[in-house]
């Protein structure tokens, strides 16, 4: 391979394994991985053999086709967290790029599949410790949420996990996390009591509010930039079977359907055992727009008080029920399958039917010249940013709408004008919001486009903070921009 030189070669001798990996990386023929990543891999080799390392992909399914089509130089898929920080450090030592891959939902090249580098895949990190009084459990961050769930069910416990069983756990937790607990104990991020983290110098920390309160702060919300988390002990609460499911509805109902989003976002918010979201798509088989609307309810009732209205609106399909919560997350799963290119975005607002419809006339107007593209696929998820979660939201006294467009499509050669839709949607309905006078700053870093920047919604004294604490623990920038893991939202 054309990027390897012969004293490349030569130094790999000294490494057990060299000579057939040199010889399996010239045979992928692919001239974009970095000589620094092949001694890197090299050693990993030697350490961990093909139990948990693979050139190539591993033969794992990554959620987009942009991240599933990237190659790096090898993966690895550590056990433990003494693994990690012996690959982090043969990482360093060697100056080799790398990315940390959870469940890999995320839809760019380099966010948690390295572009020829080294791919640290958590996916064998999946223990489960629930503490003896049952409040706390202590898990691997290389979860997805079906097998935490799994593992919390044993005990008729869940925590705060999302709705899609292959979503990782690592991913979803660092961002934040929308869950269906919520409206009763904020984001997934605000119930981690403490991070098992291997810092950019590959030493171990156990960070929590009193040993590190600085990291602790920057790890709620600072997403990849600080180190690679390996457990997280999280709050465990009791739970059954819980109400569950979703109703798709023609467009004709979009009016009772935004109503009824309204109230169940604002006269509703006193119940905190309901959570829902709705969205808005277009169809492309039948060249016409359709909603759904997800019911989730903590206790095991079928028709509770908030969805009493909502359950008066003929609808063409259900899958409401009574049922576990690793149940819907298999059935949400199946409705969000691998193997597209996908993009998100998102804004933020106060509550309002008026601006929900705004920005899905927005969409619909945006995508006249795309309705044709090959496996096009545009919606709109609104969902209710509960008050327990931000402290914005509490002091304006209000649960904030947040809006997520949802992209998906076959072809790489749409790529371009499919980023240019979701940029033009961004552009226009943040201007609509804050025309309204309901816009919101925040922005959701896993729902956020390459566009947007989350961290600027943090605030200037936040980001400040998060940019101190990020020079303290990792001076060489290791996980910073242009360091060796520069994927998904950097601070710096
Ligand atoms: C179908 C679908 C459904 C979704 N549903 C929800 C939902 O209900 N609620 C919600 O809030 N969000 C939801 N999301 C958004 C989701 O939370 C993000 O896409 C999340 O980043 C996915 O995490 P992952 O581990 O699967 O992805 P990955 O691509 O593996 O990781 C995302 C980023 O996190 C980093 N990362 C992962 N693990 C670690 C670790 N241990 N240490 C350091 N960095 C790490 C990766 O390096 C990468 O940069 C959904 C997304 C999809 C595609
Ligand atoms: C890849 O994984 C799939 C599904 O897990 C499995 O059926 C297949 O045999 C695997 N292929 C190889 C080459 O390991
Ligand atoms: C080589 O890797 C790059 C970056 O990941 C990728 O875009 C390209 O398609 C790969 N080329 C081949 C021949 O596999
Ligand atoms: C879980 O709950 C079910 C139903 O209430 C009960 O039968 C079972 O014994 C419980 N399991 C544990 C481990 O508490
Ligand atoms: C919550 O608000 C609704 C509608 O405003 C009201 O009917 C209901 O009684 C309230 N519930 C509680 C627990 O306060
Ligand atoms: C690693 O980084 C941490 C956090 O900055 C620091 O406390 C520790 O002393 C460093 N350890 C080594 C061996 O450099």
């Amino acid at each position: 391979m054309a990027g390897i030189t012969p004293a490349f070669i030569t130094a790999f001798l000294a490494v057990g394994s060299a000579m057939a990996l040199g010889a399996a990386l010239a045979n992928q023929g692919n001239t974009s991985v970095v000589p620094e990543c092949v001694q890197a891999c090299s050693h990993l080799a030697h350490i961990f053999g093909p139990d948990a390392y693979s050139l190539g992909n591993a033969n794992v399914t990554l959620w987009d086709a942009k991240q599933q089509g990237t190659h790096s130089a090898c993966w690895v898929q550590p056990s433990s967290t003494e693994d990690v920080s012996t690959i982090l450090s043969v990482i360093i030592d060697t100056s080799c790029r790398f990315a940390v891959k959870g469940g890999g939902h995320a839809r760019d090249p380099d966010d948690s599949v390295s572009a020829g580098g080294v791919t640290i895949d958590m996916q064998k990190m999946r223990t489960v410790e629930v503490a003896p009084d049952q409040k706390t459990a202590k898990v691997g961050s290389g979860h997805v949420l079906l097998s935490l769930y799994e593992g919390l069910e044993k005990y008729n416990l869940t925590t705060l996990g999302g709705r899609v069983a292959d979503v990782g756990l690592g991913g979803y937790v660092l961002g934040g996390g929308f869950s269906h607990l919520s409206p009763k104990y904020g984001l997934a991020m605000d119930n981690v009591f403490e991070y098992e983290l291997v810092l950019p110098n590959a030493t171990v920390a156990i960070v929590n509010q009193e040993t590190h309160p600085d990291l602790y702060f920057a790890l709620r919300g600072g997403m990849n930039n600080f180190g690679i988390i390996t457990h997280f002990t999280m709050r465990a609460v009791k739970q059954g079977h819980l109400l569950g499911g979703v109703r798709a509805y023609t467009a004709d109902k979009r009016d009772a359907i935004l109503e009824q989003a309204y109230e169940l976002t604002t006269s509703w918010k006193n119940d905190t055992n309901m959570a829902f979201f709705y969205s808005y798509g277009y169809d492309q088989e039948r060249d016409d727009f359709t909603l759904t609307v997800s019911q989730e309810y903590y206790l095991p009732v079928l028709s509770p008080a908030p969805f009493k209205q909502l359950n008066r609106i003929p609808f063409e399909h259900s899958t409401v029920r009574l049922d576990r919560t690793s149940r819907f997350s298999i059935e949400s799963a199946s409705a969000t399958p691998p193997g597209g290119r996908n993009l998100f975005a998102t804004v933020t607002y106060s509550p309002s039917a008026d601006l929900d419809r705004q920005i899905q006339d927005i969409m619909a107007q945006e995508i006249q010249s795309l309705e044709k593209a090959p496996g096009f696929y545009p919606n709109l998820v609104i969902q209710p940013l509960y008050e327990a979660a931000i402290r914005s939201g509490k002091e304006r006294g209000g649960n904030a709408a947040v809006a997520l467009l949802t992209v998906l499509w076959k072809n790489a050669e749409d790529d371009e004008r499919m980023n240019a839709f979701a940029q033009e949607w961004v552009e226009r309905s943040t201007a609509t919001t804050k025309d309204a006078g309901k816009h919101h700053p925040w922005l959701y870093v896993n729902y956020a486009s390459k566009a947007q920047d989350p961290f600027l919604s943090y605030g200037e004294a936040n980001l400040q903070k998060l940019r101190r604490i990020q020079k303290e623990v990792d001076p060489q920038g290791v996980f910073t921009s242009d360091g060796l893991c520069r994927g998904y939202f950097k601070l710096q």
